[in-house]
C-alpha cells in the first residue's frame, strides 16, 4: 500500500498528466506495441498505426481508468472492480504484460515532465502503478 505522501506524489504528477492524458495514452501504447511486440496478440481487431484512432481511442480510455483509480486512491479495488473482471475472465490477459504497460506508461511521463520526475515521483507512480495492475490481475487467482 502506498504511504500518505506517496499518495501525494500520485495526486500531484496526475494533475499535469491528466491534462494530456489522451496523446499520454496513446504513446504508452505506441512504446508497448513497438517495444513488447508480442502484446499485440491482444489487439488482432485494432489498427495499431502510429496515430490511429482505435490506438488513440484506446489510449483515453486507459488513461481515464487510471484517473479513477487517482481519484479513489483510497480504494483501487472498489474503483476498478469492473474492469478487473472484464481483463480476468474476459480478455484473460497474461498478468506479465500488466508490468510491460505499466513501464510504458512511467517512460511517457517520465519523457514529458522530465523536471516533475525526481526519484520520489518515480517511485510513487511506479508503486500505484503496480497496485493498479495488482487489482486488474487478482481475479485470475
Ligand atoms: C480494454 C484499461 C492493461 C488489453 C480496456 C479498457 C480499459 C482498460 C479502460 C476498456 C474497457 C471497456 O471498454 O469497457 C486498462 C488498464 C490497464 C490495462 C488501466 C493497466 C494499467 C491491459 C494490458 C493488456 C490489455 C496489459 C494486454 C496487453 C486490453 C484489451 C481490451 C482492453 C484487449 C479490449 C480492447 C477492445 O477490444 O476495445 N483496458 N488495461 N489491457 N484491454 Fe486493458
Amino acid at each position: 500500500t502506498l504511504t500518505q505522501a506517496e499518495k501525494a506524489a500520485v495526486v500531484t504528477i496526475w494533475a499535469k498528466v491528466a491534462t494530456q492524458a489522451d496523446a499520454i495514452g496513446a504513446e504508452s501504447l505506441e512504446r508497448l506495441f513497438f517495444s513488447y511486440p508480442q502484446t499485440k496478440t491482444y489487439f488482432p481487431h485494432f489498427d495499431l498505426s502510429h496515430g490511429s484512432a482505435q490506438l488513440r481511442g484506446h489510449g483515453s480510455k486507459v488513461m481515464s481508468a487510471i484517473g479513477e483509480a487517482v481519484k479513489n486512491i483510497e480504494d483501487i479495488r472498489g474503483a476498478l472492480a469492473k474492469l478487473s473482471e472484464l481483463h480476468a475472465y474476459i480478455l484473460r490477459v497474461d498478468p506479465v504484460n500488466f508490468k510491460l504497460l505499466s513501464h510504458c506508461i512511467l517512460c511517457s511521463v517520465a519523457a514529458r515532465y522530465p523536471s516533475d520526475f525526481t526519484p520520489e515521483v518515480h517511485a510513487a507512480w511506479d508503486k500505484f502503478l503496480s497496485s493498479v495492475s495488482s487489482v486488474l490481475t487478482e481475479k485470475y487467482r
